[in-house]
């Protein structure tokens, strides 16, 4: 059963990407990214769908309403990519007022005729990640998904939550169900996986082809290792050695630099505060912490402050979380 790192603007940058597959994650992908932006060649949008040979398959996520720009992009970004994975499920107003992300499940038609107009112009497989509809009107998850599986799609992954629910109430596995039973392609559950209970629990209430984990992996990479030690899928030592939440982060931070320092150009990180603020969330005297952090601007003192921190946590043994 694939484990898959949800993508996540703002969170699954490359180094972060690398980090998720050494401790467990099968499959990775980029945060979303703009069709319009890749299209006309913007050096930001290009810079989120970089890669490196040890992410293999590389799947950059890319949203837009306008199928010119996707199929556009599709061409331009199929040299490189493994996969294209389609956006329908941003529920974020700046993206769904261009009437792209989750805004387009309101237009089954319009989903339908990007989807076959992306596979008309890949010579690689194109996949899909979606809501359960936006939540107004008619839903229109089941019928989107029979007639992109028609299309060619290869993968849908379905996240049980519609556009209006946002990140509200949870995620339904039963209407996920419905969707794994009605098309014979693979589809991956995605909505509330946490830990080794939720994902069991999901995988017996959806019957899906693979989990989808978000959330639950920030700050905690390790989720992925720890669901298939918890559910018997693997048995060997953790990379990290001992099975203890200080020593794994105190590890993952340190790899995640060393990471970063790889694939990034000097202080190039963009995303090394927010993963600062996730790796510490919860420990003790992370808030205090995390008060020092505002008056440090380069990434190297912050590389080091985490550290320092994360190593001092690990080397005591009550903490043993
Ligand atoms: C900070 C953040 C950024 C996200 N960015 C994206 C994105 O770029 N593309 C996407 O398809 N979903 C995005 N999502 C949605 C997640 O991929 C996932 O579908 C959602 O969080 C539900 O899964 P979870 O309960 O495991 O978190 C994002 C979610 C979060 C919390």
């Amino acid at each position: 059963m694939p484990l898959f790192l949800a993508p996540m603007a703002g969170v699954t940058d490359l180094a972060y990407r690398l980090l998720a597959r050494e401790v467990g994650a099968d499959l990775t992908f980029t945060e979303f990214t703009a069709a319009s932006g890749l299209s006309r060649h913007a050096k930001h949008s290009w810079l989120k769908v970089e890669s490196d040979p040890r992410e293999s398959p590389f799947i950059p996520q890319i949203f837009g309403g306008d199928i010119g720009e996707m199929v556009q992009t599709v061409k331009l970004l199929q040299d490189r990519a493994d996969i294209i994975d389609l956006n329908f499920g941003c529920p974020a107003p700046k993206v769904c007022r261009n009437d792209a992300g989750a805004a387009l499940l309101r237009n089954p038609d319009k989903v339908v005729e990007m989807v076959r107009s992306c596979i008309d112009a890949a010579d690689i497989p194109i996949t899909v990640k979606m809501r359960l509809g936006t939540g107004s009107g008619p839903n229109t998850a089941l019928e989107i998904c029979q007639r992109i599986e028609a299309e060619g799609v290869k993968r849908i992954c379905v996240h049980g939550r519609t556009l209006r629910q946002r990140y509200s109430g949870e995620s339904d596995w039963s209407q996920i169900r419905d969707i794994v039973d009605a098309v014979d392609i693979p589809v991956i559950a995605n909505g509330d996986v946490v830990d080794a209970k939720s994902a069991a629990d999901c995988i017996e209430a959806t019957g899906a082809a693979g989990l989808m984990i978000g959330r639950g992996a920030i700050g905690r990479p390790t989720i992925f290792d720890e669901i298939k030690r918890d559910l018997g899928w693997i048995s060997n030592d953790p990379i990290w050695g001992e099975e203890n939440q200080a020593i794994a982060r105190s590890w993952c931070w340190e790899r995640y630099l060393e990471l970063s320092d790889e694939v990034y150009e000097e202080g190039q990180c963009k995303n090394m505060k927010r993963h600062a603020v996730s790796f510490t969330k919860g420990l003790p005297g992370a808030s205090k912490m995390r008060v020092d952090l505002h008056n440090i601007q380069d990434q190297k003192t912050l590389g080091i402050r985490i550290s320092k921190y994360l190593r001092d946590l690990a080397e005591e043994p009550q903490i043993a979380m």
